[in-house]
């Protein structure tokens, strides 16, 4: 029976891939092997994974996916007599599928990686020729109890008649050849790739969250959303705070300002990614792992763990299990990323010298309005803001707003007029403001522009 549908989402006429089983209609919650572990995975390290999300109360909190990333399958590459690929049998001696079987077993949910190209990114076999094989092969190694699946589906390693003719890689302008108006992305050679791999994932009988790792590649956000369930919008996230780490590695302010420029790309069924998340990783304060994972909660992406559980500090759990950053993120009713406002200076495009993304971000949830106040500078900074500039904030009847702390679940207190709070070097408030009776400021609201 099929569970799946590509129907028109309600919004703007985009199709958008509808499960009856609910799969990707929220951002996706779980962890992932790269940004900690690169390629040096093998099954102890994803069951490792499963155990810490149950003892740490990740699971509860709502973390689900446990992902393979790249690096798993046999090297020197090849494929068996039918063609399926090989789990390396050194990191894998159960193979996918005997992992799968003891994850799901701890009521979690798999995940698996490959490439829309011959090799992926670490030169391991990729699914470009043999899309049918892979996704049959990868629906197989999840059978069982429950059936869904995600798939990371990655952007190297592809033959040269490939290339797109108007190439566009946002964290790469110098490659950049412009298309002319009106081009459709959607026909571009990186997109058929990538429906290459839509169409069997489709035609399983069970439901296969597909991830594109797109790098914001061809304007992925213009056909992503028929595509997939989630997309990649720019190169591999680092962690530092800003500037960038080599060719493709960026930290979290340059991302975050490419964000700033596409906060309305997401929706029900469809999110824009902004990587995997660094939060407990390499030079990052823990206002700067906060920062990360508010705004990163904030833009409805998906929230993918990338740090070692084992030895994790309380305070970086404590981030990752907010309850309320992650209902927002999760919020059933209100699908929109949060949107910049009251810009203090224009928006810039991202550069890795972006260090300085909007500060003023609005978004709304059941169960109110959210400000998210973000402090770029290298020193404390008051930051606020007058009611009646607050975008969805219904200032006409009561002026007074009942002010709530996300980060320690109390309420700061009743105000009017306006709000103010000392912020951090690199740390970001996250507010809720209601109504003074607690009820909701304007539920009518959703942050669109235009
Ligand atoms: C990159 C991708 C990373 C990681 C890596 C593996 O292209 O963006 O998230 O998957 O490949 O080689």
């Amino acid at each position: 029976m099929r569970t799946h549908f590509l129907v028109p989402a309600l919004a703007g006429g985009v199709s958008a891939i509808v499960s009856e089983d609910g799969t990707g209609r929220l951002p996706a919650l779980g962890w992932n092997s790269w940004n900690e572990y690169d390629c040096n995975i093998n099954e102890r390290v994803f069951l490792q994974v499963a155990q810490a999300f149950i003892d740490l109360g990740l699971k509860d909190a709502g973390y689900e996916y446990i992902n393979i990333d790249d690096c798993w399958s046999v090297q020197p590459r090849r494929r068996d007599s039918q063609g399926r690929m090989i789990p390396d049998p050194n990191k894998f001696p159960n193979g996918i599928k005997g992992l799968a079987d003891k994850i799901h077993a701890m009521g979690l949910k798999l995940g698996i990686y490959s490439d829309a190209g011959t090799m992926t990114c670490a030169l391991y076999e990729g699914s470009l020729y043999h899309e049918e094989v892979d996704a049959a092969t990868f629906a197989d190694w999840g059978i069982d109890s429950d059936p869904r699946l995600d798939l990371k589906y990655d952007n190297c390693q592809y033959p040269s008649q490939w290339n797109d003719q108007y190439n566009y890689r946002p964290d790469i302008p110098s490659e950049t050849v412009q298309a002319p108006p009106g081009y459709d992305y959607g026909t571009s050679n990186t997109a058929e790739r990538y429906r290459r791999m839509r169409d069997p994932l489709l035609s399983q009988d069970r439901t296969i969250q597909y991830s594109l790792c797109a790098w914001g590649a061809a304007h992925v956000e213009r056909w992503g959303n028929q595509t997939g369930h989630s997309w990649r919008m720019f190169g591999d996230i680092y962690p530092i705070w800003a500037g960038k780490n080599g060719g493709y590695n960026w930290g979290i302010m340059p991302i975050l300002n490419q964000a700033a420029h596409h906060w309305n790309d997401t929706g029900f069924w469809g999110h824009g990614d902004w990587d995997m998340l660094e939060v407990g990783n390499g030079d990052l304060t823990v206002e700067e792992s906060r920062s990360h994972f508010a705004m990163w909660a904030a833009l409805k992406s998906p929230l993918i763990i990338g740090t070692r559980l084992e030895g994790i500090q309380s305070d970086i759990l404590a981030i990752l299990k907010n309850r309320e950053l992650l209902a927002f993120n999760q919020d059933e009713v209100y699908a929109d990323a949060v949107m910049p406002f009251n810009l203090d200076r224009p928006l810039e495009p991202t550069t890795p010298n972006s260090a300085h993304p909007p500060s003023h971000w609005v978004g709304t949830s059941v169960a109110g309005i959210h400000v998210f106040l973000l402090n770029t500078e290298n020193y404390p900074r008051d930051l606020g803001v007058t009611f009646a500039d607050v975008p969805g904030l219904d200032t006409s009847g009561a002026r007074r707003f009942l002010v709530h702390d996300m980060w320690t679940g109390q309420d700061i207190g009743e105000y009017e007029g306006s709000f103010t709070l000392n912020v951090r070097r690199h740390d970001t408030a996250a507010l809720r403001f209601t109504a003074v009776d607690g009820g909701h400021p304007n539920s009518d609201w959703t942050p669109r522009l235009g």
